[in-house]
């Protein structure tokens, strides 16, 4: 397993993460448990502070809080100077009860419901990003109903098909996401947005797909949007001064994985911007980027515990882990792969190829199908890497499974950033009508 952020192997053949042996993490939390390495953490939000804020100028990064978001997430992206993208009532509420600045959070979301959009401009978020003709409306009106004028971007669905995987491809033209620019919607939003006085258009935004090794994908993107933002200022004289180009930037999970460095990606942005605004003779607007998994994703680290192992003579062993689909979606979702490492024995040499199962009463609860590993025995620890984003915030109850703990490591010390949850946590939200009430004499 390639090693990430501070993880190590240490002097009993440990994996050791931001100085925390994991042998011993799982003693005192349990596992599963999710760990955070807060400096490779911080690093990440550095490297694309310096190379966007700094290297761009007139340019921001916002963090795409659905990778990953805790209060103490939100911190963390406060103090590395970084924005927060929101998707939904659930992110806001966290993000505004981790005291984050409001001017510095984007909203985004294909369905805002009417409460988050009240919610989001009594909190005084710095941009809406509005997604289709209903909620445009229902904005306007929300606005004026609060005496205020409010900042938006408009999502624009640019017509790009990214190579990755068709559920996380959302820039191409059959999505569900934004206005389409190429059969004349994305105008016609635009021309209807300037007719609403109580929304201002700062600007455009387009996400075109997550998980992108190709950075020509992005300097498609950039041209794209800026003929479009051209195009508007031909026909409306309207200058749009901020594009949004959405997240997307691809990490390494597995073998084959062969991403760029964040300074490669803000350059090849920074040159298609030069390129596509020289020609078409338009301002050089404030450019946004809003990553997520790149931020998070090999800061991540889920441990386990094996427990049963089968071997079907001749076919499969299967390695059965104390966790799975519902802490980690991903592998049945969309085939995701990952790799891990026995972390108890993470010195040893591997000996067999075996398959991770989760415990989900699901055939499809398959964390790793074919890996290398020493041979493994139940009661060993196994760490799967590069789990920090889109796993807990995708972690689900399903068989009643409790969501494992979150530990922030650095430096030797540990936090619990998120408590795992209980098996009364389960049923906190239970009600037990009176006609079923003998089922409590089996509770009791
Ligand atoms: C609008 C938008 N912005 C940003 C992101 C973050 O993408 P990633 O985690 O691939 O960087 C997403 C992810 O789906 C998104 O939909």
């Amino acid at each position: 397993m390639r090693l990430h952020g501070t993880q190590i192997v240490n002097e009993q053949g440990h994996l050791e993460i931001g100085g925390c042996d994991t042998v011993e993490l799982a003693k005192q939390f349990g596992t599963p448990l999710y760990i955070m390495d807060e400096a490779h953490i911080r690093n990440t939000c550095r490297q694309y502070h310096s190379s966007f804020v700094e290297g761009l100028k007139n340019a921001e990064v916002i963090y795409a809080s659905k990778a990953f978001s805790t209060l103490a997430m939100c911190r963390i992206i406060e103090e590395e100077g970084l924005g927060l993208d929101v998707v939904s009532g659930g992110e806001l509420y966290t993000a505004l009860r981790a005291c984050f600045p409001t001017a510095k959070i984007y909203f985004h979301g294909n369905n805002k419901s009417r409460e988050e959009l009240v919610m989001a401009i009594k909190a005084g978020v710095g941009r809406i990003v509005v997604d289709n003709f209903y909620e445009m409306s229902i904005l306007n009106d929300l606005a004026r109903e609060t005496g205020r004028r409010v900042d938006i971007l408009l999502r624009v669905t640019p017509g790009i098909e990214a190579h990755t995987h068709e559920y996380i491809q959302t820039g191409q033209i059959d999505s569900k996401f934004g206005f389409t620019l190429a059969d004349g919607t994305a105008d016609r939003a635009f021309d209807l947005a300037l007719s609403y006085s109580n929304l201002v258009v700062k600007g455009v935004h387009a996400h075109i797909g997550s998980q992108i090794f190709d950075l020509d994908s992005f300097t498609h993107e950039v041209r794209i949007m800026i003929t479009y933002m051209a195009n508007i200022l031909k026909r409306t004289g309207c200058l749009l001064e901020e594009l949004n180009l959405g997240g997307g930037f691809g990490i390494y999970y597995v073998p084959g994985d062969d991403p760029a460095q964040i300074s490669d990606y803000s350059k090849t942005v920074q040159l298609a911007l030069e390129e596509a605004c020289q020609n078409q003779k338009f301002p050089r607007p404030k450019i946004i980027v809003e990553p997520g998994r790149s931020i998070v994703g090999t800061a991540g680290t889920t441990l386990y515990t094996v427990g049963a192992i089968k071997e079907i003579p001749g076919v499969r062993k299967y390695i059965a882990v104390d966790g799975g689909m519902a802490d980690n979606p991903r592998p049945a979702l969309y085939q995701a792969r990952y790799e891990a490492v026995l972390a108890n024995r993470a010195k040893e040499v591997v000996k067999e190829v075996v398959s991770v199962s989760g415990k989900c009463c699901e055939s499809g609860d398959l964390l790793i199908r074919d890996i290398a590993l020493p041979k493994a025995q139940s009661g060993d620890l196994l760490a799967v890497s590069c789990t920090g984003a889109y796993n807990y915030s995708m972690s689900s109850n399903y068989n009643r499974l409790t969501r494992p703990g979150v530990v922030l490591v650095q430096d030797g010390y540990v936090d619990v950033i998120v408590k795992r949850e209980t098996h009364s946590d389960l049923l906190r939200n239970d009600i037990l009508p009176a006609r079923l009430k003998y089922l409590q004499i089996v509770n009791k």
